[in-house]
């Protein structure tokens, strides 16, 4: 009687572990545990927002001054919010910031040239923004700048 009644209980306990295990790492996981990606904010003093222009001062903004370095951005006027990498001298990637998953921040890794979501659902995106692998099943907005005398201007 005593035996059965631990089986009875390992058996239900496995279960609730599945369950759990499901739900964290799978459909709910992204968003449980935080929204926050490691990117820092871009400096409050180096940008200026304009009806569909946004302008960074890069003598102002010294992360995005070197390759590999990437800032995020978020306003009122931005709902999604930006993310910009300085991919190469003269180059810049920009991007929405949330993940089209479940909108936790998404992280340029520059040794891989892509964006990650920094949440458990492992989503990918190429620099141009197209969703490559992980739960998303969209791209994230791509934005297009120019740079002129160490100011970045970006179209929104
Ligand atoms: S929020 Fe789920 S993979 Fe990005």
């Amino acid at each position: 009687m005593e035996n059965l009644n631990r089986r009875k209980f390992l058996k239900t306990s496995a279960m609730t572990i599945a369950v759990t295990s499901t739900c964290l790492c799978g459909l709910q996981g992204c968003a449980t545990f935080t929204k926050i990606g490691d990117t820092p904010a871009i400096a409050p003093d180096s940008f200026t927002l304009a009806v569909h222009v946004l302008t960074i001062d890069l003598s102002k903004e010294k992360i995005l001054s070197q390759v590999g370095g990437a800032v995020k951005i978020k306003h009122a006027d931005l709902p999604d919010g930006l993310i910009i990498a300085r991919i190469e001298d003269g180059g810049f990637a920009i991007a929405s910031l949330l993940c089209t998953h479940r909108g936790v921040e998404v992280e340029y890794d520059h040794t891989q040239a892509n964006f990650k979501c920094a949440s458990l659902g492992g989503s990918a995106f190429t620099l141009d923004g197209k969703n490559t692998g992980g739960l998303a099943d969209r791209p994230l907005k791509k934005y297009e700048a120019v740079l002129e005398n160490e100011v970045l201007i970006i179209k929104i």
